[in-house]
Protein backbone atom coordinates (compact mmCIF):
# COMPACT_ATOMS: atom_id res chain seq x y z
CA UNK A 1 0.00 0.00 0.00
CA UNK A 2 1.23 3.04 -0.61
CA UNK A 3 -0.51 6.73 0.35
CA UNK A 4 -1.45 9.14 -2.47
CA UNK A 5 -3.35 12.27 -1.55
CA UNK A 6 -5.48 11.39 0.92
CA UNK A 7 -5.57 8.30 0.51
CA UNK A 8 -3.81 4.29 1.29
CA UNK A 9 -3.93 2.78 -2.33
CA UNK A 10 -2.07 -0.66 -4.11
CA UNK A 11 0.88 0.77 -5.78
CA UNK A 12 -0.31 -0.13 -9.12
CA UNK A 13 -3.00 1.56 -8.41
CA UNK A 14 -1.23 4.97 -7.92
CA UNK A 15 -1.06 7.50 -10.61
CA UNK A 16 -0.38 11.56 -11.08
CA UNK A 17 -0.98 13.32 -13.64
CA UNK A 18 1.87 14.25 -16.66
CA UNK A 19 1.12 17.51 -15.47
CA UNK A 20 2.74 17.09 -12.08
CA UNK A 21 5.36 19.67 -12.09
CA UNK A 22 7.20 17.24 -9.66
CA UNK A 23 7.28 15.17 -13.14
CA UNK A 24 8.01 18.01 -15.32
CA UNK A 25 10.62 20.13 -13.64
CA UNK A 26 11.53 18.15 -10.32
CA UNK A 27 9.53 20.62 -8.21
CA UNK A 28 9.53 19.15 -4.35
CA UNK A 29 11.08 18.26 -2.32
CA UNK A 30 11.05 14.59 -0.53
CA UNK A 31 12.17 13.20 3.02
CA UNK A 32 13.45 9.47 3.81
CA UNK A 33 12.22 7.72 7.34
CA UNK A 34 13.82 5.00 8.90
CA UNK A 35 11.80 2.65 11.35
CA UNK A 36 13.05 -0.35 13.04
CA UNK A 37 9.78 -2.16 14.23
CA UNK A 38 8.06 0.76 15.14
CA UNK A 39 10.53 3.14 16.26
CA UNK A 40 10.44 6.37 13.70
CA UNK A 41 14.42 7.29 14.05
CA UNK A 42 14.85 10.81 14.26
CA UNK A 43 11.42 11.82 13.09
CA UNK A 44 11.03 15.53 14.40
CA UNK A 45 14.71 16.15 12.79
CA UNK A 46 12.97 14.69 9.40
CA UNK A 47 10.03 16.25 10.20
CA UNK A 48 11.91 20.11 10.87
CA UNK A 49 14.30 19.29 7.75
CA UNK A 50 10.99 19.05 5.52
CA UNK A 51 9.30 21.64 6.99
CA UNK A 52 12.51 23.97 5.77
CA UNK A 53 12.54 22.21 2.45
CA UNK A 54 8.99 23.68 1.76
CA UNK A 55 9.77 27.01 3.15
CA UNK A 56 12.66 27.72 0.75
CA UNK A 57 10.48 26.49 -2.20
CA UNK A 58 7.11 28.73 -1.23
CA UNK A 59 5.16 25.25 -0.59
CA UNK A 60 2.95 25.19 2.02
CA UNK A 61 3.04 22.24 3.97
CA UNK A 62 -0.12 20.24 3.64
CA UNK A 63 0.31 18.57 6.99
CA UNK A 64 0.99 18.98 10.86
CA UNK A 65 3.65 17.33 12.33
CA UNK A 66 0.81 15.56 14.31
CA UNK A 67 -0.69 14.54 11.36
CA UNK A 68 2.35 13.47 9.34
CA UNK A 69 3.03 11.35 12.46
CA UNK A 70 0.05 9.49 11.93
CA UNK A 71 0.12 9.25 8.17
CA UNK A 72 3.57 7.70 8.24
CA UNK A 73 2.11 5.42 11.44
CA UNK A 74 -0.91 4.04 9.27
CA UNK A 75 1.27 3.47 6.61
CA UNK A 76 3.73 1.51 8.36
CA UNK A 77 0.89 -0.82 10.20
CA UNK A 78 -0.05 -1.89 6.28
CA UNK A 79 3.53 -3.32 6.36
CA UNK A 80 4.08 -5.17 9.70
CA UNK A 81 5.76 -8.28 7.73
CA UNK A 82 8.58 -5.59 7.17
CA UNK A 83 10.82 -5.74 10.27
CA UNK A 84 12.50 -2.40 9.33
CA UNK A 85 11.36 -0.14 7.02
CA UNK A 86 11.83 3.08 5.28
CA UNK A 87 9.44 5.08 4.11
CA UNK A 88 10.14 8.05 1.73
CA UNK A 89 7.70 11.31 1.18
CA UNK A 90 7.38 13.35 -1.56
CA UNK A 91 5.52 16.61 -1.57
CA UNK A 92 5.08 18.83 -5.10
CA UNK A 93 4.17 21.67 -5.68
CA UNK A 94 1.01 19.91 -7.73
CA UNK A 95 -0.55 19.95 -11.02
CA UNK A 96 -1.08 23.09 -13.36
CA UNK A 97 -3.43 23.52 -16.71
CA UNK A 98 0.13 23.59 -18.65
CA UNK A 99 3.84 23.45 -18.87
CA UNK A 100 4.89 26.43 -17.74
CA UNK A 101 7.91 27.70 -15.97
CA UNK A 102 6.04 29.70 -13.36
CA UNK A 103 3.65 29.08 -10.94
CA UNK A 104 0.22 29.97 -9.24
CA UNK A 105 -0.82 28.59 -5.94
CA UNK A 106 -1.54 24.49 -6.65
CA UNK A 107 -2.66 21.92 -4.60
CA UNK A 108 0.75 19.84 -3.31
CA UNK A 109 0.68 16.18 -4.55
CA UNK A 110 1.92 14.51 -1.17
CA UNK A 111 3.26 10.78 -1.51
CA UNK A 112 4.31 7.95 0.71
CA UNK A 113 5.51 4.65 0.29
CA UNK A 114 7.37 1.87 2.46
CA UNK A 115 10.09 -0.22 1.63
CA UNK A 116 11.61 -3.08 3.66
CA UNK A 117 15.29 -2.57 4.69
CA UNK A 118 18.11 -4.26 5.72
CA UNK A 119 21.00 -2.53 8.00
CA UNK A 120 23.68 -4.39 7.22
CA UNK A 121 24.86 -6.11 10.21
CA UNK A 122 28.07 -5.07 12.37
CA UNK A 123 29.87 -8.42 10.78
CA UNK A 124 29.16 -7.21 6.87
CA UNK A 125 30.13 -3.45 7.88
CA UNK A 126 33.66 -5.03 9.34
CA UNK A 127 34.58 -6.31 5.61
CA UNK A 128 35.37 -2.41 4.88
CA UNK A 129 33.58 -0.89 1.66
CA UNK A 130 35.13 1.20 -0.93
CA UNK A 131 34.41 4.79 -2.70
CA UNK A 132 35.18 6.56 -5.66
CA UNK A 133 35.73 10.62 -5.58
CA UNK A 134 34.07 12.86 -8.36
CA UNK A 135 33.89 16.76 -8.20
CA UNK A 136 31.09 18.07 -7.03
CA UNK A 137 29.01 19.88 -9.57
CA UNK A 138 26.19 20.17 -7.73
CA UNK A 139 24.49 23.50 -7.19
CA UNK A 140 24.64 25.73 -4.78
CA UNK A 141 21.86 24.92 -2.32
CA UNK A 142 22.25 20.97 -1.59
CA UNK A 143 21.17 21.86 1.58
CA UNK A 144 17.34 21.55 0.52
CA UNK A 145 16.36 17.75 -0.11
CA UNK A 146 15.50 18.42 -3.65
CA UNK A 147 13.52 15.94 -5.54
CA UNK A 148 15.35 17.37 -8.11
CA UNK A 149 18.53 14.37 -8.15
CA UNK A 150 19.89 14.10 -11.61
CA UNK A 151 23.46 15.06 -10.26
CA UNK A 152 23.44 12.52 -7.42
CA UNK A 153 21.72 9.24 -9.28
CA UNK A 154 24.58 9.96 -11.66
CA UNK A 155 27.29 10.34 -9.31
CA UNK A 156 25.26 7.01 -7.52
CA UNK A 157 25.51 4.90 -11.02
CA UNK A 158 28.89 5.65 -11.51
CA UNK A 159 29.57 4.30 -8.20
CA UNK A 160 27.70 1.26 -8.60
CA UNK A 161 29.51 0.76 -12.26
CA UNK A 162 32.39 0.74 -9.96
CA UNK A 163 31.27 -1.70 -7.59
CA UNK A 164 31.84 0.93 -5.11
CA UNK A 165 29.26 1.60 -2.30
CA UNK A 166 29.83 5.42 -2.98
CA UNK A 167 30.61 8.43 -4.56
CA UNK A 168 32.47 11.15 -2.35
CA UNK A 169 32.24 14.48 -4.00
CA UNK A 170 34.94 17.29 -3.78
CA UNK A 171 34.69 20.78 -3.98
CA UNK A 172 36.94 23.02 -5.01
CA UNK A 173 39.74 20.41 -2.98
CA UNK A 174 37.02 20.66 0.01
CA UNK A 175 35.27 17.19 0.93
CA UNK A 176 31.97 17.93 1.19
CA UNK A 177 29.46 15.37 1.34
CA UNK A 178 28.46 11.80 -0.97
CA UNK A 179 25.95 11.06 -3.63
CA UNK A 180 23.37 10.00 -1.44
CA UNK A 181 25.32 10.74 2.15
CA UNK A 182 27.39 12.57 4.49
CA UNK A 183 31.18 11.62 5.35
CA UNK A 184 33.16 11.86 8.52
CA UNK A 185 36.90 11.24 9.06
CA UNK A 186 38.41 10.76 11.77
CA UNK A 187 42.56 11.99 12.41
CA UNK A 188 44.11 12.26 15.68
CA UNK A 189 41.42 10.90 17.89
CA UNK A 190 39.45 13.83 16.23
CA UNK A 191 36.09 13.22 14.33
CA UNK A 192 35.87 15.87 11.13
CA UNK A 193 32.73 16.50 9.16
CA UNK A 194 31.73 19.10 6.68
CA UNK A 195 30.01 22.27 8.56
CA UNK A 196 26.07 22.49 7.72
CA UNK A 197 25.51 25.07 5.09
CA UNK A 198 24.50 25.07 1.14
CA UNK A 199 27.05 22.80 0.25
CA UNK A 200 25.86 19.60 2.12
CA UNK A 201 22.51 18.43 2.82
CA UNK A 202 22.88 18.07 6.68
CA UNK A 203 21.59 15.00 7.29
CA UNK A 204 19.71 13.70 10.22
CA UNK A 205 22.02 10.84 10.86
CA UNK A 206 24.99 13.04 10.73
CA UNK A 207 23.29 15.29 13.67
CA UNK A 208 22.77 11.66 15.35
CA UNK A 209 26.65 10.90 15.12
CA UNK A 210 27.58 14.49 16.58
CA UNK A 211 25.67 13.62 19.27
CA UNK A 212 26.88 10.08 19.45
CA UNK A 213 30.02 11.46 19.67
CA UNK A 214 29.42 13.60 22.24
CA UNK A 215 27.94 11.11 24.58
CA UNK A 216 30.78 9.06 24.00
CA UNK A 217 33.16 11.98 24.79
CA UNK A 218 34.87 12.17 21.73
CA UNK A 219 36.22 15.11 20.36
CA UNK A 220 34.23 16.03 16.96
CA UNK A 221 34.68 19.56 14.83
CA UNK A 222 32.39 20.76 11.62
CA UNK A 223 34.90 22.08 10.11
CA UNK A 224 36.18 21.04 6.28
CA UNK A 225 38.97 18.49 5.47
CA UNK A 226 40.61 18.29 1.76
CA UNK A 227 40.80 15.22 -0.39
CA UNK A 228 44.24 14.61 0.93
CA UNK A 229 43.42 15.00 4.34
CA UNK A 230 40.59 12.57 3.75
CA UNK A 231 43.32 9.77 2.06
CA UNK A 232 45.25 9.92 5.11
CA UNK A 233 42.33 10.08 7.55
CA UNK A 234 42.68 6.92 10.41
CA UNK A 235 39.18 6.11 9.44
CA UNK A 236 36.21 7.45 7.07
CA UNK A 237 32.84 6.44 7.43
CA UNK A 238 29.70 7.76 5.30
CA UNK A 239 26.14 7.90 7.24
CA UNK A 240 22.44 8.33 5.93
CA UNK A 241 19.32 6.81 7.23
CA UNK A 242 19.50 3.64 5.19
CA UNK A 243 23.22 3.15 5.56
CA UNK A 244 23.37 4.01 9.27
CA UNK A 245 27.25 4.44 9.67
CA UNK A 246 29.53 2.84 7.00
CA UNK A 247 33.27 2.49 7.38
CA UNK A 248 34.56 3.36 3.93
CA UNK A 249 38.24 1.38 4.01
CA UNK A 250 39.26 2.08 0.01
CA UNK A 251 38.79 5.28 -1.68
CA UNK A 252 39.41 5.24 -5.53
CA UNK A 253 41.83 1.64 -4.88
CA UNK A 254 43.82 3.40 -1.93
CA UNK A 255 43.49 1.54 1.20
CA UNK A 256 42.69 4.13 3.62
CA UNK A 257 44.99 3.83 6.90
CA UNK A 258 45.87 0.43 5.73
CA UNK A 259 41.78 -0.84 4.75
CA UNK A 260 41.89 -1.15 9.11
CA UNK A 261 38.35 -0.19 10.59
CA UNK A 262 39.07 2.47 13.19
CA UNK A 263 37.99 1.95 17.14
CA UNK A 264 36.17 5.33 17.10
CA UNK A 265 33.64 4.11 14.61
CA UNK A 266 33.07 1.18 16.44
CA UNK A 267 32.66 3.38 19.45
CA UNK A 268 30.18 5.38 17.44
CA UNK A 269 28.51 2.44 15.35
CA UNK A 270 27.57 1.01 18.96
CA UNK A 271 26.10 3.83 20.50
CA UNK A 272 24.09 4.17 17.72
CA UNK A 273 22.73 0.95 17.76
CA UNK A 274 21.95 1.76 21.88
CA UNK A 275 20.01 4.76 20.84
CA UNK A 276 17.99 4.00 17.78
CA UNK A 277 16.26 1.37 20.04
CA UNK A 278 15.31 3.71 22.51
CA UNK A 279 14.89 7.44 20.19
N1 LIG B 1 19.71 10.41 1.27
N2 LIG B 1 23.48 13.77 1.72
C1 LIG B 1 22.69 13.45 0.67
C2 LIG B 1 22.99 14.08 -0.66
C3 LIG B 1 21.62 12.57 0.83
O1 LIG B 1 20.82 12.26 -0.22
C4 LIG B 1 21.39 11.97 2.11
C5 LIG B 1 20.27 11.01 2.37
C6 LIG B 1 22.24 12.32 3.17
C7 LIG B 1 22.06 11.77 4.55
O2 LIG B 1 20.89 12.27 5.15
P1 LIG B 1 20.13 11.47 6.30
O3 LIG B 1 21.14 11.10 7.34
O4 LIG B 1 19.14 12.43 6.81
O5 LIG B 1 19.52 10.26 5.65
C8 LIG B 1 23.26 13.24 2.94
C9 LIG B 1 18.49 9.63 1.41
C10 LIG B 1 18.61 8.48 2.35
C11 LIG B 1 17.97 9.27 0.04
O6 LIG B 1 18.11 10.10 -0.85
O7 LIG B 1 17.40 8.18 -0.14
Amino acid sequence: MVYLNGNFIPKNKACVSVMDRGFLFGDGVYEVFPIYGKIIVGEELHLRRLQEGLDTINIINPHSNENWSQLIRDLISYHQDYQNQSVYLQITRGCDNDRKHTHSDLTPTVYMQSTPFVSKSKNDLLRGSSAITRDDIRWNQCNTKSISLLANIMYAQEANNHQAEETILCRNGVITECSSSNIFIVSNGCIYTHPEGSHILSGVTRKIVLNCANDCQILAKEKTFTKQELMQADEAWITSSTREIMPITSIDGILINGGKIGNIWTLIYDRYQELKNIN
